[in-house]
């Protein structure tokens, strides 16, 4: 077997893997970069983002004023170096954007527009219109394309990363097209394949986020860090999970509980200015308060009996119709196509049920600040990575700029790394790929019938990982958690697949795909466990205070035979000693 051997391999073709292919192929042309996707690389989840890019560019704002807010209400967990870094990189990611074809809003006076968005204490986030993710993957994607040295293997799912003599070199992967095994070398090899959101029910995540990358570094020995900490969006639809961007509660929309009162004054979230007031939507806090806090204020308002109820689940009221068809039309297009789709509600005309709905994952591959990990040669960025910046909440519209900014980081560090380390063990890769085909090949050869099936496993899992690890956990839930994913991880051995084509195998996909769920959300669940404190996302009713002697300090969880291993590591602070998180006053 012939084996093709790239200087930078990077597995997923979303924002970071993208723009990570660019850092390369403009840092040295002689460099040959691959990108390795699951999918088409405009079906990334990135196409999906909505609201914005956050990056400071107005004469009112200043980097200390952006990492304030990012370190703040990452409830002190961030790293402030890292913070301090990605601050200053942001706008020249974003002008650079610009610069590719990004289309940007503009205020009248032809300058960049922004908007006001969650937790962000003055306005910063960089938008084109309420597509931004979608725009921001296609002038990444043209881009890339200008680049001779970029190869890209589209519909190849990673499914092993291959280690010899202690350096990540190369994965291995299934052509879907085909079912051929296929190895793939590089002298280094970056993760960017998005987040881990399906491990729960109900998540604006597209159904590709299953937590891949996160599983084969820790799979590799590198830690995962900061799992415990899931955001969740206050409003997604009932009942699809759909995202309903923030950026309709930036343009001045309220958030209602089924009394028509906004439930938020009542949460320590600030109190209410009328909408026809010039300051509103400017204001700091109620309904352009942090993630967590907003939906920690749903999870008590449902306690109260103060939400709607309905089949697909509770919800409260997203009221946008004070805006009018005019600004809905230019700012928040895509809001209301998704609302009369999904829901048969024109916000122009009447409230949108949401609820919140896992959206985000704080946690990831442990990685420093220039997106390297613990393995020689293996490099994380994006959603699958933890850096950090986000802490233990991230601020919305910071995770498009972070993409950017350590995506480059990323392609830069890959890229010195592979030439100072140019010799790779072909042969030695080779040898491999007979036991990785034989280990696939056994999950779904034939006479192997296997007892459980995926969907049940999956079902299992996702409604667990809910009870045990969501809005608000405690002891009981949580153990009652890992209990279950101990159970599954036995199931998991023998599972059913009963398609044995080799073209486009989905069902086989999804095995693999359950046993990459598997390791993140064990890594969840067992982090969620030792913290013994609430902080951001984390919140637990049997640990109520932010406990900084004890839990100032990231979790690093690594695979074992049993139970994960949970370390930890130290934050690190540079200027921003812990304080009290303040909203709204
Ligand atoms: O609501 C949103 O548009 C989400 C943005 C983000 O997660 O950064």
């Amino acid at each position: 077997m012939s084996i093709p051997v790239y200087d930078v391999l990077i597995v997923g073709g979303g924002g970071a893997g993208l723009r990570a292919a660019i850092a390369v192929a403009q840092a040295d042309p002689t460099q040959r970069v691959a990108v390795v996707s699951k999918v088409y690389p405009m079906r990334s989840h990135t196409v999906s983002a909505e609201g914005g890019a956050a990056g400071v560019i107005k004469d009112n704002d200043s980097a200390e004023d952006h990492c304030n807010d990012t370190i703040g209400g990452g409830d002190w967990l961030a790293d402030q170096d890292a913070v301090e870094a990605f601050v200053e990189e942001a706008p020249k990611e974003l002008i650079q954007l610009e610069h590719w074809g990004c289309p940007w809003n503009r205020e009248a006076d032809g300058s960049v527009a922004v908007r006001p968005f969650g937790g962000m204490k003055i306005q910063r986030t960089w938008f084109a219109s309420d597509k931004t993710g979608f725009h921001m993957l296609h002038t990444l994607f043209q881009t890339s394309q200008q680049f001779d040295p970029v190869t890209r293997y589209d519909e190849h799912f990673v499914f092993d990363l291959l280690v010899h003599d202690g350096r990540c070199q190369g994965v291995a992967c299934i052509e879907l097209k085909t079912g051929e095994v296929r190895i793939i070398a590089g002298r280094s090899v970056i993760l960017c394949t998005g987040g881990g959101g399906r491990i729960f029910p109900f998540t604006t995540n597209a159904a590709i986020k299953t937590g891949d990358g996160m599983g084969l570094a820790y799979r590799a020995g590198v830690g995962l860090k900061d799992m415990e900490f899931v955001q969740y969006h206050p409003t997604g639809l009932p009942g699809t999970g759909i995202l309903i961007t923030e950026a309709a509660r930036g343009e001045g929309g309220i958030l209602l509980n089924k009394d028509g009162r906004r439930y938020l004054q009542d949460h320590d979230l600030g109190s209410p200015l009328e909408v026809s007031d010039p300051r509103h939507p400017q204001l700091k806090s109620m309904e352009l308060g942090p993630r967590d806090r907003l939906s920690q204020a749903f999870y008590w308002e449902r306690e109260a009996g103060n939400v709607f109820t309905s089949d697909d689940g509770d919800y409260v009221h997203l009221d946008v119709t004070h805006l009018g068809e005019k600004k809905i039309n230019k700012r928040i297009p895509f809001v209301r196509d998704t609302a009369l789709k999904y829901v048969g509600v024109d916000c122009v005309k009447e409230p949108i049920p949401v609820r919140p709905v896992v959206h985000y994952m704080m946690g990831g591959v442990d990685t420093d600040i220039d997106a390297a990990t613990s393995l020689p040669g293996l490099y994380a960025a994006g959603e699958c990575a933890c850096v950090s910046i986000n802490g233990a909440n991230r601020l919305g519209s910071n995770s498009l700029t972070e993409l950017l900014v350590f995506g480059k980081r990323a392609g830069m560090g890959a890229a010195a790394f592979a030439k100072a380390n140019p010799e790779v063990a072909v042969d030695a890769l080779a040898a491999q790929v007979g036991d990785k085909a034989a280990r696939l090949k056994s999950l779904y050869s034939e006479g192997r019938e296997g007892e459980a099936s995926i969907a049940s496993i999956r079902r299992t899992l996702t409604s667990a990982m809910e009870t045990g690890a969501g809005i608000y956990r405690d002891q009981a839930r949580l153990d009652a958690l890992c209990e279950t994913l101990r159970e599954i991880k036995a199931r998991i051995k023998d599972l059913r697949i009963t398609d044995r084509s080799k073209t486009f195998n989905t069902q086989l996909v999804q095995a693999l795909e359950l046993e990459f769920m598997v390791d993140a959300a064990e890594a969840v669940a067992f982090s969620a466990s030792a913290r013994k404190e609430s902080r951001g996302a984390h919140q637990r009713l049997d640990f109520k205070e932010r406990d900084d002697g004890a839990f100032l300090k990231h979790s690093v969880a690594f695979k074992s035979d049993g139970d994960p291993r949970i370390d930890y590591k130290d934050v690190s602070i540079t200027k921003w000693p812990p304080a009290e998180r303040v909203y709204g006053k």
